[in-house]
This record gives structure tokens, sequence and C-alpha cells, in this order.
């Protein structure tokens, strides 16, 4: 991805206070419901595509009990870096111990739980392929990934994962629907979201298709074809409005990071006139810094259980 002078690692740590706006309460109530099941043999959560480790705490800081091993994975090594540190943070602030060990290792005490985490950075498909960690899993988490894959193929990987019964949680899926405000020429700005929509059907990744703009409403089908029943499924829509003319947090960084990753993805875009989508993106990044630009994006969150 072209994104200029943002950095992924720092646009992930922005997106963390909008992703725990949009993260569907009642979908993530199911998750905290599996979680306090009692379990002698601990509980084991894969996380995959964990970026800079947003979702570990968010997990951990539920009311969980005895020893849980939580192994984070991602493929860039700055992402994994970031993680350490981001852990290290909340630990810091959130914990009665916590000690690293070994390669990206480590104890903490949450509560009444004993707790390792491992943080490791790979291809979560080569890693599984290479690994003999199939159907040992108690919880697999996704967050903002299934729509950059390649649901039909890779999906059934995924299953492999899980125990018999073990459960999913697979959020921030996008479908379809990117939405700035405002529109000052709507016939062009409908044209520009519908190229940028077709560069996620059209994203190839090492040969491969990968990425659907509408892998929301797709996973309805795709999830039990590939070994997934859904017990509960909800929207979690980024939305991001000022107040005041202000932006929560690091959101503003956030938008400039959007609006740089559509001018980014359309570059090349036989449809889409550059010098226009250049004073689009300009118009865009202006109205991030005055404080006036809305953005809505649509996704859903789904919960579930292994079906074999
Ligand atoms: C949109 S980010 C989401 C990160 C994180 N889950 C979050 O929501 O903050 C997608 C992540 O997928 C990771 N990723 C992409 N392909 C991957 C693969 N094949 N194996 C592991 N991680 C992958 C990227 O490095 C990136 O961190």
């Amino acid at each position: 991805m072209n994104t200029g002078e943002y950095t992924y690692p720092r646009y992930l740590a922005a997106k963390k206070t909008v992703d725990d706006r949009a993260l569907n309460s009642r979908v993530f109530q199911h998750v905290q419901e599996y979680l306090s099941e009692e379990r002698e043999e601990g509980l084991n959560i894969l996380e995959i595509a964990t970026g800079i480790g947003t979702m570990i705490p968010r997990i951990l800081s539920l009311p969980l009990t005895g020893k849980v091993y939580y192994h984070a994975i991602d493929l860039s090594p700055d992402n994994i870096a970031s993680a350490r540190e981001y852990l290290a943070g909340w630990a810091a602030e959130n914990c009665e111990d916590f000690r690293p060990f070994g390669d990206n290792q480590f104890k903490l005490k949450v509560n009444a739980a004993e707790i390792t985490v491992k943080l490791e950075c790979a291809d979560i498909f080569s890693w599984i392929a290479d690994n003999m960690n199939l159907r040992q899993w108690d919880l697999l988490i996704a967050n903002a990934f299934l729509d950059l894959i390649d649901l039909n193929r890779q999906l059934p990987l995924l299953a492999d994962l899980l125990k018999p019964a073990g459960a999913f949680y697979f959020t921030i899926n996008f479908d379809g629907e990117t939405i700035f405000q405002p529109v000052s020429d709507p016939a062009f700005e409908k044209k520009l979201m519908d190229a940028y929509h077709k560069t996620m059907d059209a994203r190839i990744t090492a040969g491969m298709p990968s990425g659907d703009s509408r892998t929301g409403r797709h996973l309805f089908t795709a999830l039990p074809a590939a070994g997934f029943d859904i017990l509960s499924a909800g929207s979690s829509d980024w939305i991001v409005f000022p107040k005041a003319g202000k932006y929560e947090a690091e959101e503003g960084y956030f938008l400039h990071f959007i609006v740089q990753t559509v001018t980014g993805a359309l570059q090349e875009s036989s449809v889409i006139d550059s010098g226009r989508l250049q004073q689009w993106g300009s118009e865009r990044h202006q109205q991030i810094k005055n404080g006036q630009l809305t953005y809505i994006a649509h996704q859903l969150d789904f919960y579930g259980e292994r079906n074999k």
C-alpha cells in the first residue's frame, strides 16, 4: 500500500478508539460469555493479523480465570515491534505482574488469570502450512483482516485451527459503503467510491485474489461453507466526526491515512482523472485539518463456533 508519509503502526494505534466505538457490543457479549466458561485445561486463543495488538487488552480485560495462552501473529515486523511496546504500556498500568521472557513472550497476571502472550511475525497461511497447530485453539480472532483474503480458498484453512467446539470472533469486516461528507460533487464522489471499491475486488496478493469490497455480506454464506456456524452478527461501522471542530484522540491522523489510502489505491486508475483525484485528496485533507470531515465505513462483526 502506498501511504506516503504516513506509517502503518501509527495508523493502527489511531484506529483503536474508532474500533472501540465500532465493535458490536452484542456480538462481543457472546465472546465474554464463551470465555467465562470453566476450562480445567486452560484457554488457548489465537489472533491472526494482530497488527500492533490493540485487540489483546480488549480480550485480556475480560474476567478471565486460570491459565490463558494468547498467541498473536502478524506479517509485519514493524507491527510486531509496536505490539511489544503497546502490550508493555498497557500491562504497566493494568497488570499486577508483567515479565518478558524468551522470544517475544510475556507472562502477566490480570485479576484471577495467569496469562502468557506470544507475539510472532509470520504469514498466517505459511504458518498454518508449517505448523502442527491444527484443532488446538479455543478461540480464533481476526479484526479488520478477512476483507484482505480470498474467502473461498483461505477461510477453510482458518476453520481447521479451531478445536471441534472452538469459537471465532471475526470483526470489522468491510461491507461496501464508504461515505465522506460534505459532498460537493455527488456524481464524482460516487464514481470515486465505486472505483475505490473495485480496487479492493481486483486486489492480487502473491499472484492470487485477495479481498472483496463486500466481504461483510459474503461472510453469511462463506463462513458456514468453510466450517464456521454463525451465532451472532451485527454492524460495526466506523463513524468519525468532529465535535466542536475537533476529532477524538488520534482520529485526525486516522482520517488522513484513510484519505491517503483512497488516493493511493486510485493513483493508476483508468477511470478517475489524476488531477481531479489529487484535488479531491487535497480538499479532504484540508477538511480534516479544519475539523469538517465526517467519515463512515460500513462493516460487520461475527461470532460463532466451528461446525464440525
Ligand atoms: C487492517 S490491518 C488490521 C490489524 C489489526 N487486526 C487491527 O485491527 O488493528 C491488517 C493486518 O493484517 C496483517 N496481515 C496481512 N496479511 C497477513 C498474513 N498473510 N498473515 C498475517 N498477517 C497479515 C497486516 O500486517 C496488518 O497488520
